[in-house]
Protein backbone atom coordinates (compact mmCIF):
# COMPACT_ATOMS: atom_id res chain seq x y z
CA UNK A 1 0.00 0.00 0.00
CA UNK A 2 1.56 3.32 -1.13
CA UNK A 3 1.70 6.06 1.50
CA UNK A 4 -0.56 9.01 1.31
CA UNK A 5 2.25 11.22 0.66
CA UNK A 6 3.70 8.89 -1.90
CA UNK A 7 2.60 10.24 -5.44
CA UNK A 8 -0.42 7.47 -6.30
CA UNK A 9 -0.37 6.17 -9.98
CA UNK A 10 -2.96 7.92 -12.24
CA UNK A 11 -6.02 6.14 -11.47
CA UNK A 12 -7.77 4.26 -14.28
CA UNK A 13 -11.55 5.55 -14.07
CA UNK A 14 -12.34 3.96 -17.73
CA UNK A 15 -13.22 1.10 -15.47
CA UNK A 16 -15.99 2.43 -13.67
CA UNK A 17 -17.97 3.92 -16.88
CA UNK A 18 -21.51 2.38 -17.65
CA UNK A 19 -22.11 0.68 -21.25
CA UNK A 20 -23.67 4.09 -21.39
CA UNK A 21 -21.27 6.03 -20.61
CA UNK A 22 -19.33 4.18 -22.92
CA UNK A 23 -21.35 4.55 -25.41
CA UNK A 24 -21.47 8.20 -25.07
CA UNK A 25 -22.01 10.13 -28.46
CA UNK A 26 -21.85 13.99 -28.21
CA UNK A 27 -23.75 16.03 -30.83
CA UNK A 28 -21.88 16.08 -34.06
CA UNK A 29 -22.34 19.79 -34.15
CA UNK A 30 -19.64 20.13 -31.08
CA UNK A 31 -17.25 19.59 -34.05
CA UNK A 32 -17.95 23.14 -35.46
CA UNK A 33 -17.53 25.14 -31.75
CA UNK A 34 -13.62 26.11 -33.16
CA UNK A 35 -14.86 28.16 -36.05
CA UNK A 36 -17.43 29.84 -34.09
CA UNK A 37 -14.50 31.78 -32.55
CA UNK A 38 -13.00 32.67 -35.17
CA UNK A 39 -12.36 36.30 -34.69
CA UNK A 40 -14.64 37.96 -37.72
CA UNK A 41 -16.65 35.01 -38.44
CA UNK A 42 -20.28 35.68 -39.35
CA UNK A 43 -21.96 32.53 -37.81
CA UNK A 44 -25.10 31.23 -39.65
CA UNK A 45 -24.27 28.05 -37.60
CA UNK A 46 -26.34 28.23 -34.61
CA UNK A 47 -30.38 28.01 -33.59
CA UNK A 48 -30.21 30.46 -30.47
CA UNK A 49 -32.59 33.17 -30.22
CA UNK A 50 -31.38 36.83 -29.99
CA UNK A 51 -31.49 38.17 -26.57
CA UNK A 52 -33.73 40.42 -27.79
CA UNK A 53 -36.00 38.37 -28.04
CA UNK A 54 -36.27 37.12 -24.47
CA UNK A 55 -39.49 38.21 -22.76
CA UNK A 56 -37.92 39.06 -19.64
CA UNK A 57 -35.17 41.39 -19.40
CA UNK A 58 -34.67 42.03 -15.78
CA UNK A 59 -35.58 40.82 -12.39
CA UNK A 60 -35.50 41.42 -8.77
CA UNK A 61 -35.00 38.84 -5.89
CA UNK A 62 -36.00 39.92 -2.29
CA UNK A 63 -33.69 38.12 0.27
CA UNK A 64 -35.25 38.72 3.74
CA UNK A 65 -31.89 36.96 5.27
CA UNK A 66 -29.55 39.63 2.89
CA UNK A 67 -31.57 42.57 4.11
CA UNK A 68 -32.54 43.26 0.41
CA UNK A 69 -33.41 42.98 -2.67
CA UNK A 70 -31.05 42.01 -5.69
CA UNK A 71 -31.58 43.09 -9.13
CA UNK A 72 -30.85 40.66 -11.49
CA UNK A 73 -30.50 43.10 -15.03
CA UNK A 74 -30.62 41.68 -18.44
CA UNK A 75 -30.89 42.82 -22.17
CA UNK A 76 -30.38 46.37 -22.69
CA UNK A 77 -31.24 46.49 -18.59
CA UNK A 78 -28.58 47.34 -16.45
CA UNK A 79 -30.41 49.52 -13.70
CA UNK A 80 -32.56 48.76 -11.54
CA UNK A 81 -34.31 52.04 -12.57
CA UNK A 82 -34.99 50.45 -16.16
CA UNK A 83 -37.95 47.92 -14.47
CA UNK A 84 -41.21 48.43 -15.58
CA UNK A 85 -44.21 49.44 -13.11
CA UNK A 86 -44.83 46.62 -10.86
CA UNK A 87 -48.27 45.43 -10.95
CA UNK A 88 -50.14 44.51 -7.95
CA UNK A 89 -51.24 41.23 -6.81
CA UNK A 90 -54.51 40.16 -8.26
CA UNK A 91 -56.08 36.82 -7.58
CA UNK A 92 -56.31 35.03 -10.61
CA UNK A 93 -59.52 34.26 -12.78
CA UNK A 94 -61.24 30.99 -13.06
CA UNK A 95 -60.21 30.94 -16.68
CA UNK A 96 -56.50 32.06 -15.89
CA UNK A 97 -55.28 29.75 -13.01
CA UNK A 98 -52.06 30.92 -12.90
CA UNK A 99 -50.42 31.17 -9.78
CA UNK A 100 -46.95 32.42 -9.95
CA UNK A 101 -46.50 32.00 -5.82
CA UNK A 102 -42.68 30.98 -4.99
CA UNK A 103 -43.81 29.38 -1.79
CA UNK A 104 -45.79 26.82 -4.05
CA UNK A 105 -42.83 26.96 -7.01
CA UNK A 106 -40.13 26.45 -4.29
CA UNK A 107 -40.90 23.41 -3.35
CA UNK A 108 -40.85 20.06 -4.77
CA UNK A 109 -43.87 19.96 -7.09
CA UNK A 110 -45.42 17.13 -7.81
CA UNK A 111 -43.72 15.18 -10.52
CA UNK A 112 -46.45 16.34 -13.40
CA UNK A 113 -45.77 20.06 -12.03
CA UNK A 114 -46.93 22.72 -10.12
CA UNK A 115 -50.93 21.78 -10.77
CA UNK A 116 -51.95 25.73 -11.89
CA UNK A 117 -49.71 25.80 -14.81
CA UNK A 118 -50.50 22.18 -16.01
CA UNK A 119 -54.30 23.41 -15.62
CA UNK A 120 -53.52 26.70 -17.98
CA UNK A 121 -51.19 24.43 -20.37
CA UNK A 122 -53.89 21.86 -20.68
CA UNK A 123 -57.05 24.44 -21.47
CA UNK A 124 -54.15 26.08 -24.30
CA UNK A 125 -53.43 22.79 -25.72
CA UNK A 126 -57.18 22.79 -25.78
CA UNK A 127 -58.05 25.88 -27.15
CA UNK A 128 -55.03 25.96 -30.25
CA UNK A 129 -54.93 22.19 -30.81
CA UNK A 130 -58.40 20.44 -29.72
CA UNK A 131 -57.02 17.26 -29.32
CA UNK A 132 -59.96 14.84 -30.95
CA UNK A 133 -60.32 11.97 -27.60
CA UNK A 134 -60.72 12.51 -24.24
CA UNK A 135 -58.27 11.05 -22.58
CA UNK A 136 -55.05 12.82 -23.07
CA UNK A 137 -52.67 14.45 -20.41
CA UNK A 138 -50.74 17.53 -20.03
CA UNK A 139 -47.50 17.03 -17.55
CA UNK A 140 -44.31 19.59 -17.22
CA UNK A 141 -40.85 18.87 -18.08
CA UNK A 142 -37.07 20.58 -17.59
CA UNK A 143 -37.45 21.38 -21.88
CA UNK A 144 -37.91 19.27 -25.24
CA UNK A 145 -34.74 17.56 -24.59
CA UNK A 146 -35.67 16.36 -21.33
CA UNK A 147 -39.58 15.78 -23.69
CA UNK A 148 -37.51 13.43 -25.90
CA UNK A 149 -35.31 11.90 -23.37
CA UNK A 150 -38.38 10.64 -21.27
CA UNK A 151 -39.84 9.37 -24.67
CA UNK A 152 -36.70 7.69 -25.78
CA UNK A 153 -36.20 5.96 -22.11
CA UNK A 154 -39.93 4.98 -21.72
CA UNK A 155 -40.51 3.26 -25.50
CA UNK A 156 -37.33 1.87 -26.48
CA UNK A 157 -35.14 -0.58 -25.80
CA UNK A 158 -31.72 -1.04 -26.95
CA UNK A 159 -31.91 -2.44 -30.22
CA UNK A 160 -35.24 -0.94 -31.17
CA UNK A 161 -35.84 1.32 -34.11
CA UNK A 162 -36.98 4.16 -34.31
CA UNK A 163 -38.07 6.13 -37.42
CA UNK A 164 -36.90 9.56 -38.10
CA UNK A 165 -36.67 12.22 -40.70
CA UNK A 166 -33.94 11.59 -43.28
CA UNK A 167 -32.10 14.83 -41.88
CA UNK A 168 -32.78 15.15 -38.48
CA UNK A 169 -31.96 17.51 -35.11
CA UNK A 170 -28.49 16.26 -33.99
CA UNK A 171 -29.42 16.50 -30.39
CA UNK A 172 -31.75 13.45 -30.84
CA UNK A 173 -29.85 11.40 -33.29
CA UNK A 174 -26.51 11.84 -30.30
CA UNK A 175 -29.02 10.52 -27.83
CA UNK A 176 -30.68 7.91 -29.11
CA UNK A 177 -27.34 6.22 -30.60
CA UNK A 178 -26.12 6.55 -27.06
CA UNK A 179 -28.67 3.99 -25.84
CA UNK A 180 -28.41 1.88 -28.60
CA UNK A 181 -31.40 2.92 -30.70
CA UNK A 182 -30.62 2.60 -33.99
CA UNK A 183 -32.54 5.51 -36.11
CA UNK A 184 -33.42 4.82 -39.54
CA UNK A 185 -34.39 8.31 -41.63
CA UNK A 186 -37.37 8.31 -43.94
CA UNK A 187 -36.79 10.14 -46.98
CA UNK A 188 -38.56 13.38 -47.20
CA UNK A 189 -39.55 16.10 -49.97
CA UNK A 190 -39.92 19.81 -49.58
CA UNK A 191 -43.35 19.36 -47.21
CA UNK A 192 -41.52 16.69 -44.68
CA UNK A 193 -41.45 12.79 -44.52
CA UNK A 194 -43.47 11.01 -47.68
CA UNK A 195 -46.09 9.13 -46.29
CA UNK A 196 -45.44 6.98 -49.27
CA UNK A 197 -41.77 6.62 -48.35
CA UNK A 198 -42.82 5.48 -44.86
CA UNK A 199 -45.56 3.10 -46.20
CA UNK A 200 -43.04 1.09 -48.66
CA UNK A 201 -40.13 1.09 -45.59
CA UNK A 202 -42.79 -0.42 -43.34
CA UNK A 203 -43.79 -2.77 -46.11
CA UNK A 204 -40.99 -4.09 -46.70
CA UNK A 205 -39.61 -4.20 -43.29
CA UNK A 206 -37.11 -7.42 -43.01
CA UNK A 207 -36.34 -7.86 -39.60
CA UNK A 208 -33.77 -10.38 -39.62
CA UNK A 209 -31.26 -7.72 -41.88
CA UNK A 210 -32.87 -4.71 -40.60
CA UNK A 211 -33.59 -4.72 -36.97
CA UNK A 212 -36.40 -4.26 -34.96
CA UNK A 213 -39.28 -3.56 -36.75
CA UNK A 214 -40.00 0.10 -36.09
CA UNK A 215 -42.78 1.24 -33.51
CA UNK A 216 -42.33 4.78 -33.44
CA UNK A 217 -41.88 7.73 -35.97
CA UNK A 218 -39.90 10.69 -34.25
CA UNK A 219 -41.10 14.32 -36.77
CA UNK A 220 -40.25 17.94 -36.02
CA UNK A 221 -43.39 19.31 -38.18
CA UNK A 222 -43.24 22.94 -37.78
CA UNK A 223 -40.12 25.41 -39.00
CA UNK A 224 -38.10 21.40 -38.81
CA UNK A 225 -34.92 21.40 -37.49
CA UNK A 226 -32.24 21.31 -39.85
CA UNK A 227 -34.71 21.95 -42.91
CA UNK A 228 -36.47 25.21 -41.96
CA UNK A 229 -39.61 23.47 -43.67
CA UNK A 230 -43.66 22.78 -42.28
CA UNK A 231 -45.31 19.90 -42.83
CA UNK A 232 -49.00 20.82 -44.19
CA UNK A 233 -52.34 19.66 -43.31
CA UNK A 234 -52.31 17.18 -46.09
CA UNK A 235 -49.26 15.79 -45.80
CA UNK A 236 -49.81 15.23 -41.79
CA UNK A 237 -52.98 13.41 -42.64
CA UNK A 238 -51.48 11.06 -45.01
CA UNK A 239 -48.48 10.34 -42.50
CA UNK A 240 -51.08 9.60 -39.77
CA UNK A 241 -52.60 7.04 -42.03
CA UNK A 242 -50.00 5.28 -42.53
CA UNK A 243 -48.75 5.17 -38.84
CA UNK A 244 -51.77 3.85 -37.87
CA UNK A 245 -52.03 0.96 -40.57
CA UNK A 246 -48.62 0.07 -39.09
CA UNK A 247 -49.44 1.09 -35.46
CA UNK A 248 -46.61 3.47 -35.09
CA UNK A 249 -46.55 6.00 -32.47
CA UNK A 250 -45.92 9.40 -33.52
CA UNK A 251 -43.82 11.65 -31.54
CA UNK A 252 -44.21 15.26 -32.50
CA UNK A 253 -41.08 17.63 -31.18
CA UNK A 254 -42.67 21.29 -32.03
CA UNK A 255 -40.31 23.91 -30.30
CA UNK A 256 -40.77 26.06 -33.30
CA UNK A 257 -44.38 25.63 -33.82
CA UNK A 258 -45.68 29.35 -32.60
CA UNK A 259 -42.67 30.80 -34.98
CA UNK A 260 -44.16 29.45 -38.11
CA UNK A 261 -44.77 32.60 -40.81
CA UNK A 262 -48.18 33.74 -40.13
CA UNK A 263 -48.92 36.51 -43.18
CA UNK A 264 -52.06 37.92 -41.42
CA UNK A 265 -50.90 37.69 -37.95
CA UNK A 266 -53.17 35.76 -35.45
CA UNK A 267 -55.99 35.97 -38.31
CA UNK A 268 -53.80 33.00 -39.48
CA UNK A 269 -54.24 29.77 -37.95
CA UNK A 270 -51.50 27.79 -37.46
CA UNK A 271 -51.08 24.72 -39.14
CA UNK A 272 -52.73 22.01 -37.38
CA UNK A 273 -50.65 20.09 -35.66
CA UNK A 274 -50.24 15.98 -35.44
CA UNK A 275 -52.09 15.60 -32.09
CA UNK A 276 -55.10 17.91 -33.42
CA UNK A 277 -55.27 14.97 -36.46
CA UNK A 278 -54.99 12.20 -33.78
CA UNK A 279 -58.23 10.26 -32.90
CA UNK A 280 -56.60 7.22 -31.46
CA UNK A 281 -54.18 8.90 -28.51
CA UNK A 282 -50.71 7.82 -30.58
CA UNK A 283 -49.37 11.05 -31.07
CA UNK A 284 -47.10 12.35 -27.97
CA UNK A 285 -46.40 16.12 -28.50
CA UNK A 286 -43.61 17.62 -27.30
CA UNK A 287 -43.94 21.59 -26.19
CA UNK A 288 -41.01 23.90 -24.97
CA UNK A 289 -40.75 26.99 -23.79
CA UNK A 290 -37.13 27.51 -25.26
CA UNK A 291 -38.17 29.40 -28.57
CA UNK A 292 -40.51 31.69 -27.67
CA UNK A 293 -39.68 32.57 -23.93
CA UNK A 294 -35.44 31.83 -23.60
CA UNK A 295 -33.78 28.62 -23.65
CA UNK A 296 -32.61 28.95 -20.56
CA UNK A 297 -35.84 28.65 -19.06
CA UNK A 298 -35.77 25.04 -19.34
CA UNK A 299 -39.57 24.19 -19.31
CA UNK A 300 -41.61 22.78 -21.90
CA UNK A 301 -44.39 20.34 -21.15
CA UNK A 302 -45.50 16.60 -22.91
CA UNK A 303 -49.11 16.05 -24.06
CA UNK A 304 -50.18 12.47 -24.68
CA UNK A 305 -52.80 9.58 -23.92
CA UNK A 306 -52.72 9.50 -20.12
CA UNK A 307 -51.12 5.60 -19.85
CA UNK A 308 -48.29 7.45 -21.56
CA UNK A 309 -48.11 10.27 -20.03
CA UNK A 310 -48.10 8.91 -16.87
CA UNK A 311 -45.35 6.22 -17.67
CA UNK A 312 -43.26 9.58 -19.40
CA UNK A 313 -43.77 10.91 -15.94
CA UNK A 314 -42.70 8.50 -14.22
CA UNK A 315 -39.18 8.34 -16.08
CA UNK A 316 -38.44 11.74 -15.00
CA UNK A 317 -38.94 10.87 -11.13
CA UNK A 318 -35.30 9.76 -11.21
CA UNK A 319 -33.95 12.34 -13.61
CA UNK A 320 -35.26 16.33 -13.30
CA UNK A 321 -37.45 15.01 -10.59
CA UNK A 322 -39.62 18.41 -11.40
CA UNK A 323 -38.57 21.79 -13.37
CA UNK A 324 -37.45 24.40 -11.65
CA UNK A 325 -39.46 26.63 -9.27
CA UNK A 326 -38.03 29.61 -10.51
CA UNK A 327 -38.91 28.75 -13.93
CA UNK A 328 -42.16 27.89 -13.35
CA UNK A 329 -43.25 30.59 -11.53
CA UNK A 330 -41.24 33.19 -12.79
CA UNK A 331 -43.30 31.50 -16.85
CA UNK A 332 -46.76 31.65 -14.96
CA UNK A 333 -46.17 35.37 -13.94
CA UNK A 334 -44.76 36.01 -17.99
CA UNK A 335 -48.35 34.49 -19.16
CA UNK A 336 -50.56 36.59 -16.36
CA UNK A 337 -48.22 39.47 -18.12
CA UNK A 338 -49.35 38.65 -21.45
CA UNK A 339 -52.92 38.48 -20.29
CA UNK A 340 -53.49 34.80 -20.28
CA UNK A 341 -54.83 32.54 -23.18
CA UNK A 342 -56.45 36.00 -25.22
CA UNK A 343 -52.82 37.68 -24.67
CA UNK A 344 -50.88 34.18 -25.66
CA UNK A 345 -52.97 33.63 -28.77
CA UNK A 346 -53.91 37.03 -30.31
CA UNK A 347 -50.70 39.26 -29.41
CA UNK A 348 -47.68 37.26 -28.24
CA UNK A 349 -47.33 35.03 -30.42
CA UNK A 350 -48.28 36.52 -33.56
CA UNK A 351 -45.58 39.03 -32.28
CA UNK A 352 -42.51 36.57 -31.91
CA UNK A 353 -43.40 34.73 -35.37
CA UNK A 354 -43.46 38.37 -36.96
CA UNK A 355 -39.62 38.88 -35.37
CA UNK A 356 -38.57 35.52 -37.16
CA UNK A 357 -41.13 36.17 -40.36
CA UNK A 358 -38.96 39.00 -41.27
CA UNK A 359 -35.69 37.28 -40.38
CA UNK A 360 -36.32 34.41 -42.44
CA UNK A 361 -38.02 36.61 -45.63
CA UNK A 362 -34.74 38.96 -45.39
CA UNK A 363 -32.22 36.44 -45.50
CA UNK A 364 -34.32 34.81 -48.46
CA UNK A 365 -33.70 38.22 -50.19
CA UNK A 366 -29.95 38.51 -49.32
CA UNK A 367 -29.33 35.56 -50.70
CA UNK A 368 -31.15 36.05 -53.80
CA UNK A 369 -29.31 38.86 -54.27
CA UNK A 370 -25.83 37.95 -53.40
CA UNK A 371 -25.55 34.09 -54.00
CA UNK A 372 -25.55 33.25 -58.28
CA UNK A 373 -29.07 31.09 -58.80
CA UNK A 374 -26.50 28.71 -60.69
CA UNK A 375 -24.99 27.52 -57.50
CA UNK A 376 -28.12 27.10 -54.73
CA UNK A 377 -31.71 26.31 -54.59
CA UNK A 378 -33.39 28.82 -52.22
CA UNK A 379 -36.59 27.41 -50.47
CA UNK A 380 -39.58 29.30 -50.15
CA UNK A 381 -39.16 29.50 -45.77
CA UNK A 382 -41.37 28.96 -43.34
CA UNK A 383 -40.75 30.99 -40.60
CA UNK A 384 -38.53 29.43 -37.56
CA UNK A 385 -34.84 29.80 -37.10
CA UNK A 386 -33.49 28.34 -40.20
CA UNK A 387 -33.34 27.82 -44.10
CA UNK A 388 -32.44 24.30 -45.98
CA UNK A 389 -30.67 25.58 -48.45
CA UNK A 390 -29.54 23.25 -51.70
CA UNK A 391 -26.49 22.93 -53.02
CA UNK A 392 -26.19 22.31 -57.14
CA UNK A 393 -24.01 20.02 -56.67
CA UNK A 394 -24.92 18.49 -60.57
CA UNK A 395 -24.23 21.63 -61.81
CA UNK A 396 -20.10 22.24 -59.90
CA UNK A 397 -17.62 22.03 -62.39
CA UNK A 398 -15.95 18.76 -60.23
CA UNK A 399 -19.55 16.94 -60.26
CA UNK A 400 -17.54 13.83 -62.34
CA UNK A 401 -14.88 14.29 -60.32
CA UNK A 402 -15.83 13.79 -56.54
CA UNK A 403 -18.11 12.96 -54.87
CA UNK A 404 -21.47 15.34 -53.53
CA UNK A 405 -20.20 14.89 -49.84
CA UNK A 406 -16.37 16.13 -50.99
CA UNK A 407 -18.05 18.55 -53.06
CA UNK A 408 -20.38 19.42 -49.81
CA UNK A 409 -17.00 19.79 -47.20
CA UNK A 410 -15.12 21.59 -49.73
CA UNK A 411 -18.23 24.39 -50.06
CA UNK A 412 -17.74 24.30 -46.25
CA UNK A 413 -14.44 24.46 -46.17
CA UNK A 414 -14.24 27.82 -48.63
CA UNK A 415 -17.37 30.05 -46.55
CA UNK A 416 -15.10 29.29 -43.55
CA UNK A 417 -11.67 30.42 -45.50
CA UNK A 418 -14.16 33.69 -46.37
CA UNK A 419 -15.61 33.57 -42.64
CA UNK A 420 -18.98 32.36 -42.69
CA UNK A 421 -20.33 29.48 -40.78
CA UNK A 422 -23.28 27.32 -42.28
CA UNK A 423 -23.80 24.17 -41.40
CA UNK A 424 -23.61 21.45 -44.67
CA UNK A 425 -25.88 18.42 -44.26
CA UNK A 426 -23.95 15.89 -43.46
CA UNK A 427 -24.29 16.64 -39.82
CA UNK A 428 -28.16 15.90 -40.27
CA UNK A 429 -28.44 12.93 -42.26
CA UNK A 430 -29.76 9.93 -40.33
CA UNK A 431 -28.63 6.08 -40.77
CA UNK A 432 -30.55 5.47 -43.46
CA UNK A 433 -31.35 2.45 -46.05
CA UNK A 434 -31.38 3.85 -48.90
CA UNK A 435 -28.77 3.83 -51.54
CA UNK A 436 -29.02 7.31 -53.61
CA UNK A 437 -27.41 7.20 -57.45
CA UNK A 438 -24.78 9.32 -58.35
CA UNK A 439 -27.35 11.95 -59.66
CA UNK A 440 -29.84 11.49 -56.35
CA UNK A 441 -26.94 12.63 -54.45
CA UNK A 442 -26.02 15.70 -56.28
CA UNK A 443 -29.12 16.83 -55.70
CA UNK A 444 -29.20 15.85 -51.59
CA UNK A 445 -26.79 18.20 -50.68
CA UNK A 446 -27.89 21.21 -48.21
CA UNK A 447 -26.10 23.94 -45.93
CA UNK A 448 -28.23 24.67 -42.91
CA UNK A 449 -28.17 28.46 -42.21
CA UNK A 450 -29.65 30.04 -38.90
CA UNK A 451 -30.77 33.11 -39.33
CA UNK A 452 -31.85 33.45 -35.63
CA UNK A 453 -29.16 35.63 -34.44
CA UNK A 454 -26.75 37.72 -36.23
CA UNK A 455 -28.09 41.70 -36.47
CA UNK A 456 -28.95 42.82 -39.82
CA UNK A 457 -25.50 44.23 -41.03
CA UNK A 458 -23.84 41.11 -40.12
CA UNK A 459 -26.29 39.11 -42.19
CA UNK A 460 -26.19 40.91 -45.09
CA UNK A 461 -22.18 40.75 -44.94
CA UNK A 462 -22.43 36.79 -44.31
CA UNK A 463 -24.84 37.20 -47.56
CA UNK A 464 -22.39 38.76 -49.52
CA UNK A 465 -19.31 35.90 -48.21
CA UNK A 466 -21.36 33.18 -48.86
CA UNK A 467 -21.81 34.52 -52.42
CA UNK A 468 -17.98 35.10 -52.81
CA UNK A 469 -17.62 31.83 -52.03
CA UNK A 470 -20.27 30.01 -54.22
CA UNK A 471 -18.73 32.05 -57.02
CA UNK A 472 -15.45 30.49 -56.48
CA UNK A 473 -16.69 27.17 -56.20
CA UNK A 474 -18.66 27.09 -59.09
CA UNK A 475 -16.23 29.28 -61.12
CA UNK A 476 -19.07 32.08 -61.56
CA UNK A 477 -18.21 35.40 -63.05
CA UNK A 478 -18.96 38.27 -60.13
C1 LIG B 1 -35.92 20.04 -33.02
C2 LIG B 1 -35.47 20.42 -31.66
N1 LIG B 1 -35.88 19.67 -30.62
C3 LIG B 1 -35.51 19.98 -29.37
C4 LIG B 1 -34.67 21.06 -29.11
C5 LIG B 1 -34.25 21.33 -27.70
O1 LIG B 1 -35.19 22.13 -27.10
P1 LIG B 1 -35.15 22.49 -25.53
O2 LIG B 1 -34.32 23.72 -25.37
O3 LIG B 1 -36.58 22.71 -25.20
O4 LIG B 1 -34.56 21.34 -24.81
C6 LIG B 1 -34.24 21.87 -30.17
C7 LIG B 1 -33.35 23.02 -29.90
O5 LIG B 1 -32.67 23.55 -30.71
C8 LIG B 1 -34.64 21.53 -31.47
O6 LIG B 1 -34.26 22.25 -32.53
Amino acid sequence: MPYMEEQAAPMDFTKYFSVETVNRQRSALKVLRPYFEIPGMVSFGTGIPHPSTFPVNAMTISIPFAEKSVFIPGYNSLEPESLLPLAPYTAPSKAEPLIPDLADALSYSATYGAKHLLVWLKESIKRIHAPKYDDWEVCLTAGNTDGTDAVLRTLCNRGDTMLVEEFAYPGLLSPAATQGINCVGVPMDTDGVKADALDELMENWDEATQGRTPKLILMVPTCSNPCGMTMSEQRKRDVYRVAQKWDLLIVEDDPYCFLQIRPNGADSPIIPTFISLDTDGRVIRIDSFSKIVAPGSRLGYISAHKVLAEKLMNSRESATQCPSGFSVAAISAVLRAWGGHEGFEQKYIPYISDIYAKRCLNMISLLERYAPASTIEIPKGSGGMFLWVRLKIESHPDVNKRSADEIEQSVFQTMIEDRVLCVPSVYFKAPSKTVLTREEAARNSYLRISFALPPPEEMEEGAKRMGKSLRKEWQVEA
